[in-house]
């Protein structure tokens, strides 16, 4: 069944956060600061314009000596329109602080100890703006051209209201404009993520195709480097599941082959004596003997089958004892020693030191014994099979030498395989099924351990065996 995609986890929904991202951060910046600096600039217009006003007033009020006289009614109607024209109020305040003139009317005669006058009395630009209250405020100095000293200031409180509506309204203008930049980004996000998806997409449907059967060769998608270096991996591993089904084929068709050998040469045999009447006692004896041998060799290849499948199932059943491996050799070596007998094979065992390590010792023993055993077998009469053991401080070392036929230079490659043996024909009256080495080798490993060969036609073989002394799962 299809996997049911989860949109937010998919390359598409990503593209789109980042394309809207891209669109709403630099037009929020952007927005913010032209309104920040549009309200600078309305204020600073907004001061210089009513400071003018304020100084043309200033010097009225001095020629007038208002100061000292507040009856003046040119200056306080000019007061009066200048405060209402900006929707103001104007405060005129002395040498000493005292309110002379209110606009509003409600504090003259109080004394006026605000800042901003404090400033402009110290001869410093006086202004401020309150962004709250949107109302602006400035001090402005009294003073005639002749006398160098203040005779007093002028406040004037504007309000600003209209700067502020402004502003206002370029912010609902700006969140317009960043909501269109979003639906722009959005459908852009969409189109683009379509168009840069899709050679994924076709990865995948190369993928199904080939798992439903419609293609038989390899995927390939050259649209993106990427894309290419997926498809080039998942056909690595194409090929690779290839070979290993290839292995498992010939290994059925290799296994069926060898179990069916001495079942056809039992019933050649069986034949032979139900199809005949009156046969000799002798000649019955060696056919059943013939028979009990096919027998024995049927065993033995399942046996040895058996044990391979069981190595196969990897570390989960092995039983790792600390062992005296110098004892382990000497009883392997003990119960081969008939065998080599027989065609006057020696066989030595050199331990240059006395090594015990953590093996499990059926499986350990089955590995040697395959070797020395293949020394002995495939030797020439009167020669001889040397078992050496060494250890450092990490591992343990096991040759097995022999002075036998040795392995042509083109099969040393292959005979760790199952069922592989070098010549048929000498096999043939050697015996053995090919599956020796592959035990060995597969036992070798479960052992975190490695095996070497070293030969030479004519002259030998050397499988020398690395083990470690202590074994970590
Ligand atoms: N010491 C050796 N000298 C020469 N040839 C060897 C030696 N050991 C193995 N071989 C070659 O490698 C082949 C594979 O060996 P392996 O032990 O796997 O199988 P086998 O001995 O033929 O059968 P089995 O061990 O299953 O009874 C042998 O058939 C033989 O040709
Ligand atoms: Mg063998």
């Amino acid at each position: 069944m299809k996997k049911k995609a989860n949109f937010f986890k998919s390359l598409r929904f990503r593209i789109l956060i980042i394309l809207i991202i891209l669109g709403i951060v630099p037009s929020v910046i952007v927005t913010r600061m032209v309104i920040s600096n549009y309200e600078d600039r309305a204020i600073a217009v907004r001061i210089d314009k009513v400071k003018s006003q304020c100084d043309i007033l200033c010097s009225l009020l001095i020629r007038e000596n208002y100061l000292n006289d507040s009856s003046s009614q040119i200056v306080n109607s000019k007061l009066e329109l200048l405060s209402n024209v900006y929707n103001g109020r104007i405060l005129l305040v002395d040498r000493d602080f005292k309110i002379v003139k209110d606009t509003f009317g409600v504090d003259e005669g109080a004394t006026l100890l605000s800042p901003l006058v404090i400033k402009c009395f110290k001869g410093e630009e006086a202004s401020a703006y309150n962004k709250n209250t949107q109302i602006l405020a400035l001090a402005v100095p009294v003073k005639s051209p002749e006398v160098k000293q203040l005779q007093g200031a002028m406040l004037i409180c504007v309000s600003s209201g209209e700067i502020a509506a402004t502003i206002e309204e370029v912010d609902q203008k700006s969140i317009l404009i960043i909501g269109i930049i979003v639906a722009l980004a959005i459908l852009m996000g969409y189109v683009l993520s379509t168009v840069l998806v899709k050679p994924f997409a076709r990865v995948t449907k190369s993928i199904e195709d080939l798992t439903d059967g419609y293609q038989n060769e390899e995927i390939s998608v050259p649209d993106y480097t990427e894309t290419e270096l997926i498809t080039d991996a998942f056909n690595k591993m194409l090929n690779r599941m290839r070979v290993l089904d290839e292995s498992r084929q010939e290994f059925v068709s290799n296994v069926s082959h060898e179990l069916k050998t001495p079942l056809t040469s039992m019933k050649v045999l069986a034949d032979s004596l139900v199809g005949q009447e009156g046969i000799p006692e002798e000649l019955y004896q060696e056919f059943m003997s013939d028979i009990t041998a096919e027998i024995d060799r049927e065993n033995k290849i399942i046996t040895d089958l058996l044990s391979l499948v069981k190595m196969d199932k990897k570390a989960a059943d092995l039983n790792i004892q600390h062992m005296d491996i110098n004892q382990l050799l000497e009883g392997i070596l003990k119960r081969l020693r008939p065998i080599a007998d027989k065609r006057n094979i020696d066989l030595i065992l050199d331990c240059f030191r006395p090594v015990e390590a953590d093996v499990d010792e059926v499986k350990f023993t089955l590995a040697i014994s395959n070797l020395v055993e293949n020394g002995i077998k495939y030797n020439v009469d009167d020669g001889w099979v040397r078992v050496t053991l060494d250890a450092d401080h990490k591992y343990f070392y096991v040759t097995v030498a022999d002075s036998g036929m040795g392995i042509p230079e083109e099969s040393i490659d292959r005979i760790f395989e199952r069922f592989y043996r070098v010549d048929k024909s000498h096999s043939k009256e050697i015996g053995g099924t090919g599956l020796g080495l592959a035990i060995t080798r597969s036992s070798i490993a479960m052992h975190h351990g490695a095996i070497k060969v070293f030969s030479k036609e004519g002259e030998g073989t050397t499988f020398s065996v690395r083990i470690p002394l202590s074994y970590i799962p």
